[in-house]
């Protein structure tokens, strides 16, 4: 009879993990203090004192604050010089908003497919994807690891490409020992609820360059002037600014975020090592120069010929048996409707085809082997971390000794 949860066994566990987001006292005082004296939009201290704290958290010279990762990345783009027809080179293992954010500023999002090790942007992919109408490389720090920035940035320098870097999952992160954000022309963060910071919603973009952060004012501000007039506008831009509240919850946490980042970082090594010692569960490897990864999402791959062919879900399913919830995560984005449909709409889609893409790794990664863990279950205890290794040996253990109750 098996021990396994999923056939009747106890489970591993049955406490919740760490609970996100957070409501802590530190940010019930900043609010309230906001709230009562800050001023609630345009002009308040409680923004300004936020964006000059995270780009020196950043290890960058500016920082401008939105109301979203997506408008950032709009914003970002836009002010990167992107027109109506260039394209923009993207990896299609990502959040559907790294390659929306393209098309919203009325370009083509260019596929590159990602390294099956490291699940990032393969610059080799990248540079054979660049053509004339290349106006920006936007790589993902995906679950908080950094992409192969020298590389990359080398790819810019060569082809006089600018890069933007997605790292609405990388606060903290560095490549080199200097944090990610702005390491090529500027980059964007996300505080979406899910995300290592967070206001519920909002997002930051970072740079050291001057006249890209001025046309930033400009599309996150209504297209206005920076120094100009209220009723002054050089842009075509909307109000993709931060609330105050927002940017008063998100102060805190500047400081707390590296507190959570060692607690992070603790357990993601506790969780290296024992899934390096299962045989087909692997880690996902890091970048030569990650010198911080900011372990946002715990993703490992799985291998289904190592476990007598069973399907990654049938793993799925026996883990949250067991208590603890893993699941596959994001499928390739060039398969999604809005690319392959939607040409009427966007005409300068007309002669791409992205449904008939296909990209190995990408889709060895997200039809076949990753398996991902949400990010609050890299905060909790030593206890539970090892619960969640103790749910990875019990399973894999049981599909290696009773593989017929899976394949059944
Ligand atoms: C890689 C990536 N890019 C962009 C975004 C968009 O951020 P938001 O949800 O704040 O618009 C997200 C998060 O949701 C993301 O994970």
């Amino acid at each position: 009879m098996s021990e396994l949860a999923l056939f009747g066994g106890t489970p591993v566990r049955t406490e919740p993990f760490p609970v996100w987001p957070r409501p802590t006292s530190d940010l019930r005082d900043s609010l309230i203090k906001t709230l009562d004296s800050e001023g609630w939009g345009v002009g308040s201290k409680a923004i300004e004192r936020f964006e000059s704290a995270f780009a020196d958290f950043q290890d960058a010279k500016y920082c401008i604050s939105t109301s979203s990762g997506t408008t950032a990345l709009w914003v970002a783009l836009k002010a990167g010089g992107v027109k109506a027809g260039d394209e923009v080179i993207v990896p299609p293992y990502t959040f559907i908003a790294t390659a929306s954010a393209v098309l919203m500023a009325n370009a083509i999002p260019v596929f590159a497919d990602i390294d099956a090790d490291t699940l990032n942007l393969d610059p080799e992919k990248i540079a054979a994807a660049i053509t004339d109408k290349t106006k920006a490389i936007m790589p993902v720090h995906i679950a908080g690891g950094p992409a192969d920035m020298d590389a990359i940035l080398e790819i810019g320098k060569t082809h006089g490409i600018p890069i933007i870097e997605d790292a609405a999952q990388a606060h903290g992160a560095e490549w080199n020992g200097t944090k990610v954000g702005a390491l090529g022309l500027g980059g964007i963060f996300s505080f979406q609820t899910s995300k290592n910071m967070t206001a519920g919603e909002g997002g930051a973009i970072i740079s050291n360059d001057d006249d890209f952060m001025d046309a930033c004012f400009s599309y996150h501000n209504c297209g206005r002037v920076k120094g100009g007039e209220w009723y002054e506008h050089s842009h075509l831009g909307g109000n993709f600014r931060l609330n105050a509240m927002a940017a008063s919850m998100l102060f805190p946490q500047i400081e707390s975020l590296q507190q959570d980042m060692e607690i992070r970082d603790k357990n993601a090594v506790m969780l290296d090592e024992a899934v390096q010692s299962i045989n087909g569960i692997d880690r996902v490897k890091q970048e030569n120069g990650t010198t911080r990864h900011a372990h946002h999402l715990y993703i490992t791959k799985y291998d289904a010929s190592a476990f007598n062919g069973i399907a990654r879900e049938a793993f799925f399913k026996a883990m949250q048996a067991e208590g603890v919830y893993t699941y596959a995560g994001y499928t390739p984005l060039y398969r999604e409707k809005l690319f392959i449909t939607n040409a009427d709409e966007y005409p300068w889609l007309k002669d791409r085809d992205y449904g008939s893409l296909s990209m190995p790794n990408t889709e060895l990664i997200a039809d076949e082997q990753a398996v991902w863990l949400k990010q609050n279950h890299l905060l909790g205890s030593e206890e539970d971390t090892k619960d969640i290794i103790n749910a990875f040996e019990k399973v894999t253990d049981a599909m290696n000794k009773e593989p017929d109750l899976f394949l059944k």
